[in-house]
């Protein structure tokens, strides 16, 4: 069965890759109705705001893309039955995260969701659809996929027929729609050489055809892992030349630099910092563990799993190095973090490194004065786990107390007055251009600076009494 020409693509999953994604293919082809489908109607809502400030993705661009297409050629809505059986071309780009019971738990990916979306497109889907895999997924994943769908014909007696491609998605957040307009590669994989074709002429008109690769579908889902788990791996491998840096008296930036002039490593992903955070590096390379030892291979596991372990330890060494430079406790000790988000320009805050240094510095006793410019109160509550002070308590911004407790604040000053110590977590450029003279005369000393992203000015605190911890930096 041949489709000339893709009319209608339904996606399943408003998520952060689902809607930039499907924002970026309206605006490039004007001619198809996206409809984005989510289960989660707040989500959906938020989609269709007015006010384009509370979209549910912060990503530079997309409230652009979304003010130009939405109601034309692009809706966000729950009617998954109604958009699934209209198109011609269904994308799935729920989440996948990884099991946390059962067989696998803790590596395995639970693809419970992809398997709820495979069933609705069994249910719902009319003639030929083309179903593709948007979200990570495990290796031979589309062979379930295809099973359920098969099982439609048995469901409604009658026939339809599929194609199932994989098409994993490489985009930053933070960067997506550059990363969408202007991809490195589009990866397709699968079978079907006319379903390959209708995926490929929708990205041909605006990615060269040089860009466009074919694959079969298992190295397709391989790849992505697989290039996850490298990028993850070059973190994990800076990170951990950072600390020897820091015991050595060298500097990781000399280094990266360094090193990264040699082409064939190249300079790009070699910023150390507090550790990786987002949603997919972890979970995609515990995937990856728990698939190589599925197959009986153990050194392949171990070998990825060390990334993991190391960013964990890496984490967990940024909270020891504070506690120990403010003489071993926080107790009623005020402390200002600086970013909150996994990294700078996304709302995201999954798997953030904050999430964990913050939890550490309040079980020492911290009261913490959290600002970020994105990421909301209510999401630091969740990934926290801890109220904020009440609303009444926090006019009261240098008030001591005698138990841990955090607050957002707004305005940056209010986070440095009094306090013993600053931690920069995200490196958001608003924290590149602080004057820390101005702000070594509010802070009490001896007062620190943490700067985990090497971003701030330390011009600027040179001329202070300011003490500063750099991340990979021997001198400090
Ligand atoms: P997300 O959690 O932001 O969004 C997933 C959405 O799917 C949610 O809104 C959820 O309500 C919806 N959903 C779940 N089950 C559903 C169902 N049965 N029907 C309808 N909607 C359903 O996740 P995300 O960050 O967009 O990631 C999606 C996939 O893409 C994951 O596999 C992830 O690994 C992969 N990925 C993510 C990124 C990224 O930067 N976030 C980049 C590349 C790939
Ligand atoms: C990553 C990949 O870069 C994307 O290609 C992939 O599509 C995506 O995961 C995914 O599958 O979800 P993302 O997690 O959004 O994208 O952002 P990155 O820029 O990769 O940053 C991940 C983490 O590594 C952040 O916490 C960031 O601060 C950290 N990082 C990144 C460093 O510490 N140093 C660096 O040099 C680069």
């Amino acid at each position: 069965m041949i489709i000339q020409k893709i009319k209608n693509i339904c996606c399943i999953g408003a998520g952060y890759v689902g809607g930039p994604t499907m924002s970026v293919i309206a605006n490039k082809c004007p001619d198809i109705n996206i409809n984005v489908v989510d289960i989660d109607q707040e989500k959906i809502n938020l989609w269709n705001s007015e006010d384009l400030k509370m979209l549910p993705v912060f990503e530079p661009g997309l409230a652009d893309i979304v003010k130009k297409c939405r109601g034309k050629n692009l809706t966000f809505s729950t009617k998954l039955k109604e958009h699934i059986s209209n198109a011609d071309m269904v994308f799935i780009s729920v989440n996948t995260p990884t099991k946390t019971k059962g067989i696998g738990a803790g590596q395995a990916s639970d693809l419970k969701y992809v398997e709820a979306c495979a069933r609705q497109v069994a249910i719902y889907a009319k003639g030929y659809t083309i179903v593709v895999e948007k979200s990570t997924l495990p290796v031979r994943t589309a062979e379930t996929i295809k099973t359920i769908l098969e099982s439609s014909n048995s469901l409604k007696k009658k026939s339809n027929t599929f194609a199932v491609l994989s098409n994993p998605e490489f985009l930053a957040e933070g960067t997506a729609i550059k990363d969408l307009e202007f991809p490195d590669r589009v990866l397709i994989g699968g079978e079907s050489e006319d379903a390959i074709k209708s995926l490929s002429t929708i990205y041909k008109r605006w990615v060269p055809e040089k860009k466009i690769l074919h694959t079969n579908i298992w190295s397709s889902e391989l790849a992505k892992l697989t290039a996850n788990a490298f990028l993850a791996q070059r973190i994990s491998s800076i990170n951990s030349i950072g600390a020897l840096c820091e015991a050595t008296g060298a500097d990781v930036r000399e280094v990266a630099r360094a090193i990264g002039t040699d082409t064939r490593i190249g300079s790009k992903f070699l910023d150390s910092g507090p550790g990786f955070g987002g949603s997919c590096f972890k979970k995609d390379i515990l995937n990856l563990v728990y698939l190589s030892r599925y197959y009986g291979l153990k050194e392949v596991a171990d070998f990825w799993e060390g990334v993991v372990h190391l960013n964990n330890w890496n984490q967990q060494r940024i909270s020891e190095i504070v506690v120990k430079k403010l003489f071993g406790t926080l107790t009623n000790k005020k402390i200002c973090i600086l970013g909150f988000a996994f990294k700078a320009n996304t709302n995201d805050t999954r798997e953030s490194a904050a999430i964990k240094i913050c939890l550490d510095l309040l079980n020492e006793g911290a009261n913490l004065f959290i600002h970020d410019p994105k990421v909301t109160k209510k999401q630091i509550a969740i990934d926290l786990n801890k109220a904020p002070k009440n609303d009444k308590e926090e006019n009261k911004l240098n008030s001591k107390i005698d138990e841990s407790s955090w607050q957002k604040i707004n305005n940056i000053e209010d986070g440095f007055k009094d306090a013993d110590a600053v931690i920069v977590l995200t490196e958001w450029e608003e924290y590149s251009k602080i004057d820390w003279e101005f702000v070594a005369n509010i802070m009490r000393h001896p007062a620190w600076i943490f700067d985990s992203r090497s971003i701030v000015d330390y011009k600027s605190i040179k001329n202070t009494d300011l003490h500063l911890w750099k991340v990979g930096d021997g001198s400090n």
